[in-house]
């Protein structure tokens, strides 16, 4: 496994490497205490990787979530979003509690904003599915979602 460690005004930690999808759990404590984890991707990556993902957060003692949404662009909007508040309000997700985008480009947006906006900013983990969000989306800050004037254009770093 490597690490890379990016020193922004608030450095993170990158990992690069195998059987990452088991040690998630483990590597989230070293960033976040909390109770509770949210894992939210969609339709498609769910049957692959989520089931694996939430027993390896269970094992670090989270008690553990997970939100599917339905894939593609079409879905990276601000009502799917609010389906997000939605469950974190109804399982009583507080400040120190940890969201965690598994899947490609539109979760990690998506659930990066959810992170940024619920009240007002809690801890949250990339596992990045996709190639484009392996390289680039997940790598940076920048979240956001759709409306219909154009792409992007609610968001948050
Ligand atoms: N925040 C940023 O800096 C940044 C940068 C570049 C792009 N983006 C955004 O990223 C999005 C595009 O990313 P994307 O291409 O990953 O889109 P995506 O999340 O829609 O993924 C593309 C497709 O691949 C599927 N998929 C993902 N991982 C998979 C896996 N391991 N196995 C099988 N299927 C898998 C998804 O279900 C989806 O159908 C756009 O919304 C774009 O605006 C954001």
């Amino acid at each position: 496994m490597i690490k890379i460690t990016v020193n922004t005004a608030r450095p993170y930690d990158i990992f690069v490497g195998g059987s990452l999808l088991d040690r998630a759990g483990e590597l989230s404590r070293n960033v976040n205490r909390g109770q509770k984890a949210l894992i939210i991707t969609d339709s498609n990556v769910a049957p692959l990787y989520a089931d694996r993902v939430a027993k390896s957060f269970k094992s670090a003692g989270y008690n553990t979530e997970i939100l599917v949404f339905p894939a593609g662009e079409q879905s990276k909007k601000l009502d799917t979003v609010s389906t997000f508040y939605a469950r974190l309000a109804k399982s009583g997700f507080t400040r120190g509690d940890l969201l965690v985008a598994l899947g490609g480009g539109v979760t990690g947006d998506m659930t990066g904003f959810a992170a940024a906006t619920w009240l007002r900013g809690v801890d949250f983990v990339q596992i990045p599915t996709s190639l484009l969000a392996q390289v680039d989306s997940s790598v940076g800050g920048k979240t956001g979602v759709d409306i219909p004037e154009g792409k992007n254009l609610v968001g948050a770093f």
